[in-house]
């Protein structure tokens, strides 16, 4: 009888795809398969984040959890970036964790299973070209890695003290996974990476390679049956004229960017090492509007970064009044280990961050009320991926929108037009037009 695996999965979607690949190996070299009840489970892993403070203490309440109710003899491992960045220091504060397997270690799944209290966390391991198996959580869009880590230095991210420094992962494996995808019945890949418009500058292999993003996109987008591509998360410096030429002009890439602006003032961009200013990054959202009609573009905001004034932010309001992101991921800052920024001495105090982050929220929800409702009476092509209560089929937008309308199973994998009946804050409801 195979084993059973339950698996937790926080923080971004490179951990969901790390996630994906720890089960895909699990299943191919130890049987495992997946079970959502802890209790049955003979291996529990929660594959943690530690972007900001708070999923870092989430951890140890989940392992607290996973003892408890956890049946007698099964192993308990953590995975992800608080594995990189704690090591055994998990241990020490909970020796009942069997293994501890970092970020970009996730192919020694099976090698740290029976070795008692193991700790992988090497942060120049290369995992760039190795043989995953291609177990997906969604058969209708594929999550495909183009590259591993993180070059940028932004002064307020753990990431690349995590995930180590950044190797693009060789087009022809690329290519290769997506065709698989493709095959086994995708029509959507979201190529991932921390900084995906950087794709090239480096690879741990030799051979002819792309040496750009906005190439890979053109070698994607010829891998027939593919329909739709996304990609997951851009760097506005690297915005230049010939990506946005590729992506306004390439049928196949989705009308839907994230274009995470940080701060809207210059001076605090320029403390963040984020390396563009607020013009250049309102020059690209601009030019992205005009260019691609109907495009959605949404951002990450961090408030209360170290020497944030009441002027700095209203700038960051600013950019947010003159873009109308579609959708805003916003964040107290939040003090990390091995980040440059953590040591500044003007930290922005509690209750004007959480103050700050009322505002931003308040106001972005007015904004994106006016955008959904503005939606109603459009026809948008939805690609349906999931069943819902009550007799309903939901699915995305090209612009990355969350629709449903009545339906069942047969229209799941389909693309259909909708006509767009309610728009709500974080969805719309609509009817088939054809
Ligand atoms: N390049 C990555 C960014 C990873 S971190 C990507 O592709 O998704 C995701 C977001 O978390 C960042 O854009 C930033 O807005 C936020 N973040 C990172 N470090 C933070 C910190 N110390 N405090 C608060 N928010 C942070
Ligand atoms: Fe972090 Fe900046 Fe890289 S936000 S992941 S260091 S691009």
């Amino acid at each position: 009888m195979s084993k059973k695996l339950y698996i937790e999965t926080l923080g971004c979607a490179m951990n969901v795809r790390d996630s994906e690949h720890m089960i895909a190996e699990l299943g191919a070299k130890e049987d495992y398969e997946l079970t959502d009840r802890m209790e049955e489970a003979d291996l529990l892993i929660i594959n943690t984040c530690s972007v900001r403070e708070k999923p870092v203490a989430k951890l140890f309440s989940e392992i607290g959890t996973f003892r408890k109710r956890r049946k007698e003899g099964a192993k308990i491992g953590v995975t992800g970036c608080t594995a990189s960045h704690l090591g055994e220091e998990i241990l020490k504060r909970a020796p009942y964790v069997d293994f501890v397997l970092g970020a970009r270690n996730v192919s020694k799944i099976t090698d740290v299973l029976d070795r008692h209290h193991a700790v992988e966390v090497e942060t120049d391991y290369d995992e760039s070209t190795y043989p995953f198996g291609d177990y997906r959580s969604n058969p209708y869009k594929a999550m495909v890695n183009i590259s591993i880590g993180c070059d940028k230095q932004c002064t307020f991210c753990i990431v690349p003290a995590t995930r180590g420094e950044e190797i693009s992962i060789p087009t022809e494996l690329i290519v290769a996974e997506v065709e698989r995808a493709v095959k086994a019945g995708a029509k959507e890949v979201i190529l991932l990476g921390q900084n995906v418009n950087n794709y090239g500058r480096r690879f741990s292999a030799g051979g002819e390679e792309i040496d750009s993003f906005t190439k890979l996109l053109r070698r994607v987008s010829e891998v027939e049956g593919l329909e739709r591509i996304r990609f997951q998360s851009p760097h506005p410096l690297h915005m230049d004229d010939e990506f946005l030429e590729e992506f306004t002009a390439n049928p196949k890439v989705c009308p839907q960017i994230h274009v995470p602006l940080q701060s809207g003032s210059t001076e605090l961009l320029k403390r963040m090492k984020r390396g563009y200013t607020k013009e250049w990054f309102l020059d690209r959202c601009m030019k992205i509007r005009q260019m691609v009609p109907g495009v959605a573009i949404s951002t990450d905001i961090i408030v209360g970064f170290p020497g944030e004034s009441d002027e700095d932010f209203a700038e960051t309001m600013e950019v947010l009044e003159t873009v109308r992101f579609d959708q805003v991921f916003s964040f107290k800052y939040s003090p990390r280990p091995y980040t440059a920024a953590a040591e500044y001495e003007d930290q922005v105090p509690d209750e004007v961050a959480s103050e700050r982050l009322k505002r931003l929220q308040s106001r972005h929800d007015e904004i994106v009320d006016e955008i959904m409702s503005s939606l109603e009476g459009s026809v948008q092509e939805v690609y349906f991926e999931e069943l819902r209560p009550g007799g309903r089929v939901a699915g995305r937008a090209a612009d990355g929108r969350l629709v449903s309308v009545e339906g069942s199973e047969e229209l799941l994998g389909e693309i259909r037009p909708v006509r767009i009946t309610r728009g709500m804050r974080r969805s719309l409801e609509g009817e088939l037009a054809g």
